[in-house]
């Protein structure tokens, strides 16, 4: 059944009960009323008719002469008084003419016999018929009342009666039909079934008209859900296609209720919804990825100027972290007090683009940046969906240039190198050949000789040289493995600690708690890292104190190495990492280059800053995988590391 009908019918039953009950005990109080109404105005009429009657008897028995000790005498005298006195007929055929509840009156003696009946004077001295007692019907229910009304039809008495010095003389009884009851009970029942039928037709319109009022939200809703489902199917018809199986009981409920349909409907749209939501899931990861690799700072802007998309790089520009600008607003992540700031905040209010602008900040880098409001198909302003900023660093964009050229430049150098190596190889070992061949075919005397040696050890350095630069620009052959950086930093100290404390260098480092993984070469990083430390060494000649630091940043792990040295003049700076560049007596130029191409192969690089107090090296080399922080331990601060003194 229909969830309407059934509002309807429950209405209407509700209704229904309500009526009749008021009905019926409506009926039940009038029906009383009129009973006792009509006993009331009987019984007086009975007392009426005995005061006629007393009066009747009185003027007859003094007119009369009888016998006053024969019963029989005195009774004819008495009946005859009554029959023939005209005011007590008067009054009886008169309450028999206008009462309409009366059938007859008589006047009874003692025995029950007539003394005078009326209409019907052949009852006259006849014995009278026995009748009920009006009044018991007062005390009746409407049920029992009812069945009296409606049943054989039926006479009561009213009675009166007069005493004789203590004993019962005579009784008036007046006759009360039930048929008349019946009569004037009609019209009211019949009325009350009207209006009962009328408050049913009326309750069962009200009933119709709320149910509908009711449940239209729900149809409504339901209408809703269809558009929301034809739009989705449009947009993913592929999808509709495979769900064409879910469509179908959409149609056999057609004929279902409402409720059914919509929550049947919301069902599905659930099901949908979730499903988009696992795209939608897969997709942010997806983007998350490509703004955490992103070298562009981009925050993407709802229309009430929150964060909702934000890259990595955004970091290094706001110096805040990604998810603190997560959902912020665009006053709360520029300052205007800055300059960038100061541009953001004002091209936002006033709704205006940014076209590449460049602007200093106070720390003196140059930024790039780019706001575009994005807006609806119509390009009106007033509907814009969002801003996109981006920032974008020119120096990092001309040193990562630079560093590409000079990678170029190398690849190219180390090619030509090997080319050449190969060829000078040959002629060197064919000259080192002939040479010896001649020092055995030929005697020759001192000074020739000596000039022969000095040919010989040349060649020989000549070799060493080419040799190590075959070596240098060989490709080389990785081997990659998951490491412990901590582990590789420590086996550097261990080894170099020997030559360091020769020289009376203390050895300070810090390493954190828990593992920093990293994919390298362990051999040749373990070989960059020695190169560094061995420098930091040789630059203090006096001693001095050589700091080691691993930390790592959730992307990066940065081994840094301070000494406190002379520093590297700024002219020196740019040279130190070419291959042969020296400024010691025994120094063969080789570490650095090699630290260099050994980071460069492992995707990480080096840093280097130098001042008259010393110089820090940074080796950076990629974490493996985004670390969690929570694995990680992120609140491993400073203070928990390991602060611990090599030799
Ligand atoms: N920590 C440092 N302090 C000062 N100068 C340094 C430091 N590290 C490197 N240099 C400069 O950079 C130059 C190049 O260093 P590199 O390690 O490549 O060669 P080297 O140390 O001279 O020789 P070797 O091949 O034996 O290492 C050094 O000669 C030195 O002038
Ligand atoms: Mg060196």
């Amino acid at each position: 059944m229909k969830l309407k009908t059934k509002l309807v019918l429950l209405i209407t039953g509700l209704v229904f009960l309500v009526i009749s009950t008021l009905s019926w005990l409506y009926l039940g109080q009038l029906l009383q009323v009129y009973i006792n109404q009509s006993y009331t105005t009987t019984t007086e009429a009975a007392h009426q008719v005995l005061f006629a009657t007393r009066q009747a008897i009185d003027s007859g028995l003094r007119e009369r002469t009888f016998n006053v000790n024969d019963p029989a005498a005195v009774r004819a005298a008495v009946a005859d008084s009554l029959r023939t006195n005209p005011g007590l007929n008067a009054l009886i055929n008169s309450i028999i003419d206008y009462s309409p509840t009366v059938l007859d009156v008589s006047i009874a003696d003692s025995h029950g016999r007539a003394l005078l009946s009326a209409p019907n004077a052949a009852l006259n001295d006849q014995m009278l018929p026995r009748r009920e007692n009006y009044g018991s019907l007062r005390g009746q229910t409407l049920w029992q009342t009812l069945h009296t009304i409606f049943g054989p039809p039926q006479v009561y008495n009213v009675s009166a009666g007069l005493d004789l010095s203590g004993k019962p003389f005579l009784t008036v009884r007046i006759g009360v039909r039930t048929t008349f009851l019946k009569n004037s009970f009609r019209p009211w029942l019949v009325e009350a079934l009207w209006l009962f039928a009328l408050g049913m037709i009326t309750s069962l319109a009200v009933a119709a008209f709320v149910a509908n009022l009711a449940l239209a939200p729900i149809e409504t809703i339901s209408r809703r859900l269809d558009l929301l489902e034809q739009t989705q199917g449009e947009e993913s018809g592929g999808e509709m296609a495979a769900e064409s199986s879910g469509a179908m009981p959409a149609r056999r409920m057609a004929g279902s209720d409402a409720v059914a349909q919509v929550s049947g409907k919301i069902e599905r749209l659930g099901q949908r919804m979730r499903n988009v939501e696992e795209v939608f899931t897969a997709l942010k990861e997806n983007l998350d990825q490509v703004l955490s690799k992103l070298q562009d700072g981009m925050i993407l802007f709802t229309r009430d100027s929150r964060a909702i998309l934000v890259s990595s790089a955004v970091e290094r520009f706001v110096g805040r972290h990604r998810d603190e600008l997560l959902g912020a607003d665009v006053r709360e992540i520029f300052d205007r007090e800055t300059r960038l700031g100061r541009l953001v905040r004002d091209s936002f209010e006033a709704g205006m683009s940014i076209v590449q602008e460049e602007v200093t900040t106070e720390t003196g880098r140059q930024v790039q940046v780019s706001l575009d409001f994005i807006h609806d198909g119509q390009g009106r302003e007033e509907h814009s969906f969002g801003a996109l900023l981006t920032l974008h660093d020119l120096e990092s964009m001309q040193e990562l240039e630079s560093e590409l050229e000079l990678s170029r430049r190398m690849a190219s150098i180390g090619r030509l190198t090997a080319g050449v190596g190969h060829e000078v190889k040959n002629p060197i070992n064919a000259i080192v050949v002939h040479l010896e061949l001649l020092r055995n075919k030929v005697e020759l005397k001192e000074p020739e000789q000596k000039h022969l040696d000095i040919i010989q050890s040349e060649i020989h350095r000549l070799d060493r040289v080419v040799q190590t630069l075959v070596d240098f620009s060989r490709p080389v052959e990785l081997n990659m493995r998951e490491h412990d950086l901590r582990q590789i930093v420590q086996q550097v100290l261990t080894l170099a600690s020997v030559e360091l404390e020769g020289r009376g260098v203390t050895l300070t480092s810090s390493l954190p708690e828990f593992p920093v993984t990293v994919k390298v070469d362990a051999d040749l990083t373990t070989q960059a890292l020695l190169n560094v430390v061995i420098n930091g060494g040789q630059a203090m000649p006096d001693g001095g104190l050589l700091d080691v630091r691993l930390t790592e940043d959730g992307r990066w792990a940065t081994i840094r190495v301070r000494d406190e040295g002379t520093g590297i003049p700024p002219e020196v700076l740019p040279r130190i990492f070419d291959l042969y560049y020296t400024t010691k007596k025994d120094g063969s130029g080789i570490g650095l280059a090699m630290t260099y191409r050994i980071l460069q192969f492992q995707n990480g690089r080096v840093d280097v800053e130098s001042d008259s107090g010393g110089t820090e090296f940074s080796l950076c080399l990629p974490l493996q995988g985004v670390s969690d922080p929570t694995a990680r331990g992120e609140l491993a601060s400073e203070s928990s590391w390991n602060e611990g003194t090599g030799a």
